[in-house]
């Protein structure tokens, strides 16, 4: 059976990156990383890219006249390489029609919270400022929305009184390690079905 090929958008660290790479490498995930496309030439996550010989490219936005011509390099990187499935890792802009459009219920982000409480940029400080118990981390498809599409895994962490951002942001990272991961390979075994807002884990065929 023919592999499914990831192309990965990180505008970062790409640990969650490095996460996804090591699980197609040692076969856990039946996928290969075919491209890894960032709008941060010092990304580190291109970094990452080439260290295990991972296509690595650069997009700068500034060199296009706007979202829609960007993201249409985009597109065009991610067919170059054959993309089946895009995996947002840390990218910082909203994907626009242009992306979803080319690949409609093909792309995924990792958020750092419990959708749909603390939606945006620092999903953790917002956590810890508003003092709530349990966090975690959310793994969905992409919609037109920030943070709005349907949800494929969650996984909660404890939030503790004391903490401080990096605090919980390094507990949560933890289980985004493993739930990231996990999502990209239902994809790649063809066990996730979609159905409105819900998603369905298929166990052997079944839900
Ligand atoms: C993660 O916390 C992820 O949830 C958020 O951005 C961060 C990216 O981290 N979307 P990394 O670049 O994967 O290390």
């Amino acid at each position: 059976m023919k592999k499914l090929r990831v192309g990965v958008l990180a505008s970062g660290r790409g640990s969650n990156l490095q996460a996804i790479i090591g699980q197609c490498e040692s076969g856990d995930i039946p996928a290969t990383v075919a491209v890894v496309v960032s709008d941060k030439g010092d990304a580190f996550a291109l970094e990452r890219a080439r260290n295990h010989s991972i296509p690595a490219v650069h997009i700068h936005p500034a060199y296009y006249s706007g979202r829609e011509e960007y993201e249409g390099r985009i597109v065009l990187e991610m067919q170059e390489y054959g993309v089946d499935l895009i995996c947002l890792a840390g990218y910082m802009l909203l994907v626009g029609k242009t992306l979803l459009e080319a690949f409609p219920g093909r792309i995924m982000n990792i958020h750092p919270a419990l959708l749909p409480s603390f939606k945006g940029f620092h999903a953790q400080g917002q956590a810890v400022a508003y003092g709530v118990k349990l966090s975690g981390c959310t793994v969905h498809f992409v919609d037109e929305g920030m943070d709005t599409g349907p949800i494929i895994l969650q996984a909660a962490v404890p939030v503790y009184p004391d903490d401080l951002e990096d605090d919980l942001s390094a507990r949560i990272l933890e289980q985004e390690h493993i739930i990231y991961p996990r999502a990209v390979r239902l994809y790649a075994e063809g066990r996730l079905r979609v159905d409105g807002r819900k998603v369905f884990v298929l166990r052997d065929g079944k839900e």
